[in-house]
């Protein structure tokens, strides 16, 4: 999903239904004050989470959302990766991932991040 239909989903509800169908994988929404200010959307295989897209409506950034969304989804599964770029290296480091290099793409760096299960059993459904 490009970053400008996330924010779509974000800021015009009734348009969201349509992505949702759209959407190769699950998405979560983080909510304060009865609007969502967060989404985060992931495909699960097996016990591990590939995180596609996260994104925080800018005025509720550095407030841990992002984080909470993180944490969300690796309470429900075991490990959780994601590839990112340098603009989001440092949240997923402080989120508790290893990053890696992972080459290129049209010429921006790219990183793998990864965090392991913590080793509690994995919630279902
Ligand atoms: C990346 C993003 C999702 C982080 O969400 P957030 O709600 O601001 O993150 P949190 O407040 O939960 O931050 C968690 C930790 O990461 C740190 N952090 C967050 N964004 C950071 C950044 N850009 N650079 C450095 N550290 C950052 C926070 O300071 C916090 O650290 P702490 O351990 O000291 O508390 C948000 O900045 C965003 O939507 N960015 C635009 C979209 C994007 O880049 N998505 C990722 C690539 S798909």
């Amino acid at each position: 999903m490009p970053p400008e239909l996330l924010g779509l989903a974000m800021f015009r509800p009734q348009q969201a239904a349509e992505l949702l169908r759209e959407y190769p994988g699950e998405l979560a929404l983080a909510w304060a004050g009865g609007r969502p200010v967060g989404v985060l959307g992931y495909r699960r295989d097996g016990p591990t989470a590939t995180i596609l897209h996260i994104a925080v409506e800018p005025a509720w950034r550095r407030r841990g959302v992002g984080r909470q969304l993180v944490s969300w989804l690796a309470k429900r599964v075991g490990t959780v990766v994601a590839e990112t770029d340098s603009s989001a290296v440092d949240f997923y480091r402080r989120c508790g991932f290893s990053v890696e290099p992972a080459g290129e793409r049209g010429g921006t760096p790219r990183y793998a991040a990864r965090r392991p299960a913590t080793g509690r059993p994995a919630a279902r459904g």
